[in-house]
């Protein structure tokens, strides 16, 4: 049976106190999501069930029970505070999806210190920026990384170690790194577990906005509360179920419900370290039993490009909960999942931000396809006027997403940036930045963003940052960068630039530029087209018109350009 029942009844009752008393939580009284994740499920007599999962290249294979992860988690926090790492120091995750990132994250939580989880296919100048930002004290990572972190290593005197975690002797260790074996070091049977609060800061997220340089989003243990609950509610999860999230935790999707929500639970939960390909995805399911999946709009559309009678070839008969995150779930979608799995996706909609699901479908009530579903009980959800920030209460009106600030996981702040966490409240709401409207049975409609960024294939790009990289390559006068439309990954990056002269456009520059940029942002970032033009709208003062370009890219009207010009 489904752990949630009715919607609105669950809205009447609801306090989020359901989940304090679940997580044995105590105001003032220590509250840390690395014990809660491992020692607890030991001592609820859940240390012999599998707790992870781990397949990579070349057929390899790992598992950990509940008492592995509760032990080499203490290995980790041990080995960081032997290197002097203490509470509130940001430590860096910079790995591909192998064990020690999901362990390690847990140990860095046990001994109070931030974890920092990066995308590892970051470049070296994304890298920079956000361990600069954060002034991060230590970087656990793989080999195959560290060619970017010492290109950038002089820049960062606050970043004292560099820990890597299969270093194999072939290579000199230069100054700052060290080699960890997080499987073969010693065992650590009891670790005290640093005194975290509700309210002790445990996890940045870096994530991009249409202006300035990406900004950390801070969060809390507290936010374990909204965390767990919602993988309860949402994602079904029981004591049997297998699960799988494919987010990469680099982005919040595979921190909150690919690495707390599942432990907190003390489920098995799976992780596939391979790229994509529709019969290793089905094999992954088929051959682990998977029962939840939660995924991404995009890897679906693929999935349904590569066609029905892929999916014939296996058993996904254990499949029973399917659900999605990171951009729109087209109806399309939902009723092919329903088609091909006899299961649809539920869509849910949530942040960096806001750190937990904030509207979403549920388990046992219809699905719209296309929506969203409901907010989440608890949360206080309003489609706001544009320009009032007022609620409109009228179904069919699009406005902005707002959400009345206070439930467990919403961020504390922008690291090191408060002015800019501030603009994120108008008139008592939590603004999300994007668009909605709602229905008249209370279903909720994505719209659009409201900014400028990018969202390609559920991940967050900022023009001003690809922008920014951009000016760096020798041939680049100006540019801009806007979204165009991508028939799997809804958006993709499209440059627009002008040359400097003694620079003619042709199509090796192209792929050059391509190459500079995935090499210093990431593969994301990367332009799928440039456009090299004599000059680029711009408004009296000089900025450059985004919108412009944007609405060309999408064959929309452009509007009175005339009060564009004026629009500083
Ligand atoms: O624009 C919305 C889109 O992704 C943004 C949040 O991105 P990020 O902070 O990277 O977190 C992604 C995973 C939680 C939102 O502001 N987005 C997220 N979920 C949906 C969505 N857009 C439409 N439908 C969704 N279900």
């Amino acid at each position: 049976m489904a752990h949630f029942g009715n919607y609105e009844e669950h809205c009447r009752d609801f306090s989020w106190s359901i989940s304090e008393r679940e997580l044995e939580y105590q105001e003032g009284r220590p509250f840390n999501i690395g014990w809660h994740c491992s020692d607890r499920i030991c001592l609820q007599g859940k240390g012999n069930r599998t707790a992870l999962i781990w397949e990579g290249l070349g057929d390899k294979r790992k598992e950990y029970t509940y008492t592995d992860l509760r032990i080499r988690s203490n290995v980790v926090g041990h080995h960081l505070r032997s290197l002097g790492i203490r509470a509130e120091d940001r430590v860096c995750l910079f790995m591909d999806k192998i064990p020690e990132l999901y362990i390690g994250f847990l140990g860095v939580l046990k001994i109070g210190a931030i974890a920092q989880p990066l995308f590892s296919a970051f470049g070296d100048e994304s890298l920079f920026v956000r361990l600069d930002n954060a002034q991060t004290s230590a970087i656990i990572t793989q080999r195959k990384h560290v060619p970017k972190i010492r290109k950038i290593i002089d820049r960062l005197p606050s970043l004292k170690h560099i820990i890597i975690v299969d270093h194999d002797g072939r290579k000199e260790l230069k100054e700052r790194e060290t080699a960890f074996d997080m499987d073969s070091a010693p065992a650590v049977e009891s670790l005290d577990i640093h005194p975290t609060h509700a309210e002790s800061p445990s996890v940045l997220h870096y994530t991009s906005g249409t202006t300035g340089q990406p900004k950390g989003v801070k969060h809390v243990h507290y936010s374990l509360i909204s965390q767990y609950l919602t993988t309860k509610w949402v994602l079904d999860l029981h004591d049997d179920d297998i699960y799988w999230c494919t987010a990469d935790p680099g982005w919040v999707t595979g921190t909150s419900y690919g690495i707390i929500g599942p432990f907190s639970m003390g489920v098995t939960q799976c992780v596939m370290d391979i790229g994509f390909s529709a019969d290793a995805w089905y094999q992954f399911i088929e051959r682990h039993r998977i029962t939840v999946w939660y995924s991404a709009p995009t890897a679906i559309r693929s999935l349904m490009k590569a066609g029905d009678a892929v999916v014939k070839k296996y058993d996904l008969s254990s499949l029973r909960h399917l659900a999605s995150v990171g951009e729109p779930l087209n109806a399309e979608a939902v009723i092919w999942g329903q088609k091909v799995f006899g299961l649809p996706f539920h869509d849910t909609f949530w942040q960096t931000e806001t750190g937990s699901m904030m509207i979403t479908n549920y388990p046992t009530m219809p699905i719209k396809p296309g929506s969203m579903g409901k907010p989440f009980p608890g949360i206080t959800a309003a489609v706001l006027n544009i320009n009032t920030f007022e609620p409109m209460s009228e179904p069919g009106q699009i406005g902005l997403i707002g959400f009345k600030p206070g439930w467990p996981s919403m961020m504390r702040t922008y690291w090191n940036n408060e002015a800019t966490y501030r603009a994120k409240f108008k008139n008592g709401w939590y603004l999300s930045g994007d668009r909605a409207r709602t229905d008249a049975d209370g279903y909720w409609w994505f719209v659009g963003r409201d900014d400028d960024v990018i969202n390609t294939g559920g991940h967050l790009v900022s023009p001003f940052e690809v922008e920014s990289a951009l000016l760096e390559h020798p041939a680049v006068a100006e540019s801009a960068v806007v979204s165009k439309p991508d028939e799997v990954n809804m958006e993709v990056v499209k440059a627009f630039v002008t040359l400097k002269s003694g620079y003619q456009p042709s199509k090796d520059l192209e792929l050059e530029i391509m190459n500079f940029i995935r090499k210093k942002l990431s593969p994301l970032a990367m332009p799928q087209e440039t456009e090299f033009v004599d000059g680029l709208p711009k408004t009296r003062s000089g900025k450059i018109m985004r919108r412009i370009l944007h609405a060309q890219e999408w064959g929309e009207e452009i509007g009175d350009t005339s009060t564009l010009e004026n629009d500083d």
